[in-house]
């Protein structure tokens, strides 16, 4: 996956307007795409109200440095929309594609991508999307990108009644308040009973863990660190990570990412991308230019990182030794921000 057209809003910040992938691409739209809009509203392409629309779309862009995005499939074809829409206090998303037998397919592919660039590049506002009650296809498509029911948002307008889906949020802390410590700390022991590669094995106790995590806590409250998490609209901890920043005089460019992780228990709902987008972002905002990370050989973490842009660059054969006779690879990635 890759960001590309960048362009610079009305703050002076960086913003991209294309997404792509080895599948599916999606970019801001052009009057080319008026025909997309009117195979989707089924009118002819020369009506005026597809051409509206597209200006409109632009007219946002222009503004707010970003908008609609045209989902493009594998053969390059227009088949849809993911709407991006400034409010006042949120974000709108909508999502829209020509209804084919792999569409529903199509359009989870595509809303996971548009919310982790939403989380990456877009102003820090909640992201929600508003379905009929009884949508159970476009409720699966959201949670499968992360979002989740906020009953408080409910409402009911002229069209209906209408049920509210937002996206987790990131924060980036400069401080571990101790209520966020306690679930950091639960998430790693059971992150590390699952198996995952942040420093344990299974069976890590919490007092183990703990003073690696308020060896973090201090280097954050220092400003070497920052606890980048991401949580639910509804107050739960998803996910979160490090970046840890270089003191070096001539590496103060760079930083390292670690302890990287998300619910084990939710994993597999784009929690991972969304926390990538917020780090990379954390990163940014703090200046860094290079990333840096390692892995331990034999997860298939390597996959998951060149998924966001990660190249190996160095690996230093048996450097972890997980069992007496189980010594695995210490692979290191980067990629430049
Ligand atoms: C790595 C981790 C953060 C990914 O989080 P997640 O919530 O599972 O990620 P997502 O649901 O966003 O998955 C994003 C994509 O990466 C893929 N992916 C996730 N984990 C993967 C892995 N270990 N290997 C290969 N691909 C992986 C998913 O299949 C998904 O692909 P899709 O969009 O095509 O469906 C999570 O698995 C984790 O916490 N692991 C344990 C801790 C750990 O080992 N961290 C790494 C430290 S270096």
């Amino acid at each position: 996956m890759s960001y590309s057209q960048f362009t610079t809003d009305e703050h002076g910040h960086s913003l991209p307007r294309a997404i792509t992938t080895d599948t599916i691409t999606m970019h801001a739209p052009a009057v080319a795409d008026i025909s997309l809009v009117a195979e989707l509203m089924g009118v002819p392409a020369e009506a005026e109200r597809p051409a509206e629309i597209i200006a409109t779309w632009q007219e946002h862009w222009d503004e707010h440095g970003y908008g609609t995005l045209v989902i493009r499939d594998v053969e390059g074809d227009a088949v849809g929309f993911v709407g991006l829409r400034a409010h006042a206090q949120f974000i709108r998303l909508t999502l829209r594609t020509v209804e084919t037998a792999g569409s529903r397919a199509l359009e989870a592919r595509a809303l996971r991508l548009a919310t982790a660039y939403a989380i990456e590049w877009l102003p820090d506002l909640p992201v929600r999307m508003r379905i009929a009650p009884e949508d159970a296809a476009t409720r699966s498509t959201l949670e499968s990108a992360g979002m989740v029911h906020v009953t408080d948002l409910d409402h009911t307008t002229d069209e209906g009644d209408w049920q509210v889906l937002e996206l987790p949020y990131v924060r980036v802390a400069q401080r571990i308040p101790s209520r966020a410590r306690e679930a950091m700390l639960a998430m790693w022991v059971e992150v590390n009973d699952a198996g995952g590669a942040v420093g344990f094995l299974p069976g890590a106790s919490a007092q183990e863990v703990a003073p690696v995590l308020d060896g973090y806590a201090t280097r954050t409250e220092a400003g070497e660190t920052a606890c980048v998490s991401l949580n639910s609209p509804v107050g739960d901890l998803l996910g979160f990570g490090f970046v840890v920043g270089s003191t070096g005089q001539l590496t103060r460019h760079g930083a390292t990412f670690e302890r990287i992780m998300t619910d084990p228990a939710r994993r597999g709902t784009n929690h991972g991308a969304l926390l990538m987008a917020g780090l990379h972002r954390a990163a940014r905002e703090r200046d860094v230019e290079l990333v840096t990370l390692d892995y331990r050989g034999g997860t298939g973490l390597g996959e998951f990182y060149t998924r966001y842009g990660y190249a190996e660059v160095g690996r230093v054969p048996g450097a972890l030794r997980v069992a007496a006779d189980d010594d695995r690879d210490g692979v290191i990635m980067a990629r430049s921000l």
